[in-house]
């Protein structure tokens, strides 16, 4: 395929100041000399900003990095992950027609595309909210046919399932990522044959669709503010300390350690993944009647104090969460208040 850059071309491309700060923390990686390793890191945060890479944006980066335009200009045209043409304001779809995919209906899926979306790959939709292409495979062939919307994946996909997926992101939902069909992971179809002693033990979601659930951004473009900045080698905290370790009137009653030796599992709460359950513990909170006990003023604490995470405990509703889980409720009763 021709790779162009695109005939309509922005005045001017910046960095938001703190991708401007997660650009630099890159660059320090290298060595003097070697800054322009940095290439393909600061191309993908540049795309992750605007959605795809413009002529300005080819430029800032490759002078930042010291380098030629040309030089830029062949990295960002080489690669097929780089978007040089604008793409769908609210996501672009990229459907996988490898083998597997291809065997199990990419086809239909791409119709429906073309239906819906453009007739052709590349195009915006009339209303300017999507895009879509074919791609080659993404790795996930035992969850046949699929498709990365955003940053996630979508598997198992029917052609009226990608309809529904289409109509929920146009509607300014993100439907969680994963399978159509209910696969936790990529287990047999039918159902889990080993290992299932471990599945009363896992977080609602497997680790990767946890995650987008958490960050809730699949489709959102990235300005820098969402995670923290984590360059230890400048002399910042890999895993930036609380600011709830100081002390707090407002600071909920926290533990030494979960009570018996044995925490709850923070993880059935609709939106905290693994990551939020150790940021949870670090902050002393390890049981379900805990969170569930948290007066406004203790909510609004540990939601300034989540980093990476700020305001997850109301927008998720947690408290009323624990409060069914701690009654003994279900993942699935706790889901239901959380989405209510
Ligand atoms: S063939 Fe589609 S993900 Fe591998």
């Amino acid at each position: 395929m021709l790779r162009r850059l695109h005939k309509d071309q922005p005045a001017s491309f910046a960095f938001t100041p703190a991708n401007l700060a997660w650009a630099q923390g890159q660059i320090s990686k290298y060595p003097e000399g070697r800054q322009a390793s940095a290439i393909i890191p600061l191309l993908w945060r540049a795309q992750e900003q605007e959605g795809w890479l413009s002529r300005p944006a080819i430029e800032y980066v490759s002078q930042m990095l010291g380098m030629a335009y040309i030089r830029g200009l062949e990295v960002a045209t080489f690669y097929f992950m780089f978007q040089l043409q604008p793409v769908g304001s609210v996501a672009h779809i990229q459907i996988c027609g490898t083998t597997s995919c291809m065997i199990c209906g990419a086809e239909d899926l791409v119709a429906v595309c073309k239906e819906l979306i453009a007739k052709t790959p590349h195009i915006l939709s009339a209303d300017g909210k999507f895009s879509w292409e074919e791609v080659e495979c993404l790795g996930a062939c035992a969850n046949a046919p699929m498709a990365q919307i955003g940053k996630d994946y979508y598997e198992d996909l029917t052609p009226a399932g990608l309809r529904k997926l289409i109509a929920r992101f146009s509607a300014g939902e993100v439907p969680v990522p994963g399978s159509e069909i209910g696969r936790y992971a990529a287990e047999p179809a039918s159902g889990l044959t080993s290992l299932t002693e471990y599945e009363s033990g896992r977080s609602r979601y497997n680790a990767s669709a946890q995650l987008a659930v958490e960050l809730g951004d699949t489709v959102k473009r990235i300005d820098g503010t969402e995670v923290p900045l984590t360059t230890p080698w400048q002399g910042k905290p890999a895993v930036p300390e609380p600011a709830g370790t100081r002390a707090d009137e407002s600071r909920p009653a926290a533990l030494a350690g979960p009570r018996g030796g044995k925490a709850d599992n923070l993880k059935l709460i609709l939106g905290v993944g693994p990551r939020l359950e150790v940021l949870c513990h670090r902050l002393g909170f390890y049981h379900f009647d805990q969170i569930a006990a948290w007066t406004p003023a203790e909510i609004a604490w540990v939601d300034a104090n989540l980093e990476g995470f700020k305001g997850r405990v109301t927008r998720d509703k947690w408290v009323a969460q624990a409060k069914v889980l701690a009654a003994g409720g279900t993942a699935e009763d706790a889901e239901r208040v959380a989405r209510n």
